[in-house]
């Protein structure tokens, strides 16, 4: 399955019902997470500066804001391919410099793709957010 425009609108479709707000939104981006320093817990290290020895502390609740914001921000631009890309490249350069192991991402989208079919209940489409994922990432990891 490629990342087409219904494959896009799915994604979307189904990350803005998950995205949530308030309260629903920090433990949504904290369950992200955890995931992901179960996986990989030396990753914990490289995010010293925004508080990741506690990921309840509002540092690193604010940082898990960003990232989510970020992935907002992409996924609403998947229907909108220049301005995503611009979007991507901006994000890329934000992160090139900080020596993120490629493997880390992948970690990062494992994460994703067992959290939120967890908050959606039903319905998640696997294949379209394999691939939509790629694109995203692919845009991000140098
Ligand atoms: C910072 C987005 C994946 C490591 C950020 C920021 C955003 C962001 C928006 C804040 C930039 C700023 O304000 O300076 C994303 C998105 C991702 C993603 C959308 C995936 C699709 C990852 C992964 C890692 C990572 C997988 C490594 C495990 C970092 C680090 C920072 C950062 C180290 C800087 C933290 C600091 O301020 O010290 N990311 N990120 N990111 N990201 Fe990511």
């Amino acid at each position: 399955v490629d990342c087409g425009m219904l494959q896009r609108i799915k994604v979307k479709q189904q990350w803005a019902s998950v995205y949530s707000s308030g309260i629903g939104r920090e433990d949504f981006g904290e369950a992200i997470w955890k995931a992901v320093f179960a996986q990989a817990p030396q990753a914990r290290a490289l995010f010293k500066r925004v508080g990741a020895d506690d990921i309840h502390s509002p540092a690193f609740k604010a940082h898990i804001a960003r990232v989510n914001g970020g992935l907002d921000m992409a996924i609403s631009l998947l229907d909108n391919e220049p301005t995503l890309n611009a979007e991507l490249a901006h994000l890329n350069g934000q992160h090139k410099e900080r020596g993120i192991p490629s493997n880390y991402y992948d970690v990062f989208i494992r994460a994703l793709h067992a959290v939120v079919p967890a908050a959606l209940g039903r319905c998640f489409d696997h294949p379209a957010w394999d691939a939509c994922s790629d694109v995203i990432v692919a845009g991000i990891r140098q």
